[in-house]
């Protein structure tokens, strides 16, 4: 039996390998206070992510959604509360060891999901070209086609961001999400400004990915379709916190007025 120093080495050396299947959360966010300037933004959320589990973040623009998966990434500091990502609290790493956590998470941002002076190609070979310096020219080339099968985009490879649909452009910046093969997943508006059909099509791709690559997804989505589509569980957020947690048909319960409410107007 590993003894506990053994367990912490290889959780410092490997922290998503040690704690697999271990009850750990991917992610564990406890507690999270935000603010900017006087304007309080988060204001005591918490919120936990196992591997192979899609959690929905819902609220109405501004309350916070953003900012929190930012959090997440390490791109903003908070005020208080932590961040534990596979048990490993990330308000202590410095720069190189976020970096390496951050290379284990794959994300879409809301805005800007592609750079727009690269191809459809050369978007998707960027984190390899960064983080992967030991692939060749060829290695490369073939994980890009692959990655974009995956996403039915794999005849697109030369055209720039601005020649292809907002949902194609969705669902390249999903392939590059998952260019690293991350075990974490966060994905903020995927199918905000989209078509229902283009949106249908965004949340069937999230959902096959899910199954096929087991992370620990984060959606954020003002969307209740959406939500109720794609994730285990939904976290409705008001005022920087989160009024209510559960499966789509514990939400419908609720007799909290503002749940219903949400439910009702979406
Ligand atoms: N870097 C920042 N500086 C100042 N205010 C910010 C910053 N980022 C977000 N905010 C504010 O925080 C609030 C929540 O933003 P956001 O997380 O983007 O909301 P949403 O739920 O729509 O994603 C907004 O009022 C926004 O203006
Ligand atoms: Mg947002």
């Amino acid at each position: 039996m590993a003894t506990i120093d053994q367990v912490l080495i290889q959780a410092a050396l490997k922290p998503e390998e040690a704690t697999k299947g271990s009850g750990v959360p991917a992610i564990a966010v406890d507690d999270l206070h935000k603010s900017f300037g006087s304007q309080k933004v988060l204001n005591g959320i918490s919120v936990a992510v196992n591997r192979g589990e899609t959690l929905a973040v819902l609220g109405r623009s501004g309350t916070g959604k953003s900012v929190l998966l930012r959090l997440i990434i390490g791109l903003e500091e908070p005020d208080s509360g932590s961040i534990l990502i596979h048990g490993r609290d990330i308000a202590g790493l410095n720069l190189d060891q976020l970096c390496e956590i951050r290379m284990k998470m794959g994300f879409l941002f809301q805005h800007a999901a592609l750079y727009d002076s690269l191809t459809v190609e050369e978007n998707v070979g960027f984190p390899l070209v960064h983080h992967k310096k030991e692939m060749s020219k060829s290695e490369r080339a073939d994980r890009v086609k692959q990655l974009l099968a995956e996403v039915g985009m794999e005849g697109h490879l030369k055209k720039m961001p601005s020649d292809i649909s907002g949902g194609m452009q969705k669902r390249v910046g999903l392939a590059r999400a998952l260019a690293l093969e991350p075990d974490i997943l966060l994905l903020d508006e995927p199918t905000a400004g989209l078509d229902p059909i283009s949106s249908g099509e965004i949340n069937d791709l999230v959902l096959k990915l899910q199954a096929e690559h087991h992370t620990a997804s984060i959606v954020v989505t003002h969307d209740l379709h959406s939500a109720k589509t794609i994730a285990d569980r939904l976290a409705l957020l008001n005022e920087g916190d989160v009024v209510v947690q559960g499966s789509f048909e514990e939400l419908q319960k609720s007799d909290i007025a503002f749940v219903q409410e949400f439910l009702g107007h979406s």
